[in-house]
């Protein structure tokens, strides 16, 4: 243990404070910070850093930083991404105590408006026996470098670090599972409750339009295909919520959904989706974009060219084809009209992934366009 090497019992008990201050944080970006206020100050660093690695674990990713001002960082400029000395202990974690980083040979040198940086400490924290990121420190206030001791309780202090940052994983990993199981259960009693009313409504109005001669079969026939909307809308939702995102991104569900919201919240357009299929499964990234790609321009030129109320989506995979059929109720295509490439695109897409496109009149009003692919990996 680490510790052990630390004699100076002064300097052993501020150690073991700020590991308990680090512990006793649960989210992952104060926890960051914390320990990389406590190593600048437990070593008399002017200026500290916490770089997290990428996850190719040759660069970084994130960088947090104590002992610069807002305005000294914002001079700075971008983060820096792990190169020099500071890639040097991304290559080979093991702690590293220089007098002068500019007589180093690996050095890049600063940015312009940097502040100068002479001695430096920098140590890996492992999480896990996985590289995590490192501590960089530099400019020790009392004196001209660092000793061979900062580097002992900065290790140790990694090591603290360590078991810290795998913690406020561990704990947002239970949030978030925490969070799905909420989003599932309160699917399922809105499936469970709402759902099976509106059903059991809709069954009774259907039962009451079956006696004849009654003046108000017809309205409640209407009442009947309403509520039968309503339910598939609910249900679609249901979907939404009931599905987590993925950490790959969003389900092709939805973003399709996300486009069409995009689409309702401008410009008022009523629009309907159903989904039919393994569309997350079966679906690939490339197809997906397509598909997403298809969405937009159909549902722009609903907007633009339509003059619609409404307008239905349906996005299926039947038999290994992914399909898109939008329908709108405006005024259909005029002939002649002069046109953009938007459609042409759509052809274009289409035929990149083994399928077809169409667009075309509606049975009695608006246009229907059908966009179909095949090659969906
Ligand atoms: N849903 C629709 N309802 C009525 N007309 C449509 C509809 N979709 C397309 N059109 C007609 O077909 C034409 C060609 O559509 P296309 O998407 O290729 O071009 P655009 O929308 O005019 O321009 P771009 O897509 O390049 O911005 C449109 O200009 C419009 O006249
Ligand atoms: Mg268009």
């Amino acid at each position: 243990m680490p510790f052990r090497e630390v004699r100076d019992a002064r300097r052993l008990q501020a150690l073991i404070g700020a590991m308990l201050l680090i512990e006793a944080d649960l989210d992952l970006q104060s926890v960051l910070q914390t320990i990389v206020e406590t190593a600048a100050e437990i070593v008399d660093a002017r200026y500290g850093a916490l770089g997290v690695l990428d996850s190719s674990g040759s660069g970084l990713a994130e960088f947090v930083t104590t002992g610069l001002t807002d305005e000294e960082q914002e001079a700075i400029g971008p983060l820096p991404v792990g190169r020099g000395i500071l890639g040097l202990l991304i290559r080979r974690p093991e702690a590293l105590r220089l007098p002068d980083l500019s007589l180093h040979p690996d050095r890049v040198g600063f940015p312009p408006n940097h502040p100068p940086m002479a001695s430096f400490l920098g140590a890996p924290i492992v999480v896990r026996g996985q590289a995590f990121g490192n501590i960089y420190l530099t400019e020790k206030r009392t004196a001209p470098e660092f000793s061979n001791e900062d580097a002992v309780v900065l290790r140790a202090l990694a090591v603290a670090a360590g078991q810290a940052v795998d913690k406020a994983r561990w704990h947002e990993r239970m949030q978030e599972l925490t969070l799905a199981e909420e989003r599932e259960r309160m699917a399922r009693n809105l499936h469970d409750t709402v759902i099976q009313r509106l059903f059991a409504v809709g069954l009774r109005l259907q039962s009451a339009t079956s006696l004849p001669g009654s003046p108000a079969a017809e309205r409640i026939a209407e009442a009947v295909i309403d509520l039968d909307e309503t339910i598939s809308q609910i249900r679609t939702t249901i979907f939404a919520i009931s599905r987590p995102r993925s950490p790959g991104g969003d389900s092709l569900r939805s973003q399709v959904l996300d486009v069409v919201d995009e689409a309702t919240g401008r410009l008022g357009l009523d629009v309907q989706v159903d989904f039919e299929g393994p569309i997350d499964s079966a679906v690939g990234s490339s197809a997906s974009e397509h598909l997403l790609m298809a969405l937009r321009e159909a549902l722009s030129n609903v907007i633009r060219h339509a003059k619609a109320t409404t307008a239905e989506v349906a996005v299926s995979v039947t038999d290994g084809t992914l399909t898109l059929r939008v329908v709108d109720d405006g005024i259909g295509l005029v002939p002649g009209a002069p046109g953009g490439r938007g459609l042409d695109n759509l052809h274009e897409r289409a035929t990149l992934l083994g399928g077809d496109f169409h667009i075309e009149p509606g049975p009695d009003a608006g246009t229907v366009f059908l966009w179909r692919a095949s090659r969906l990996a």
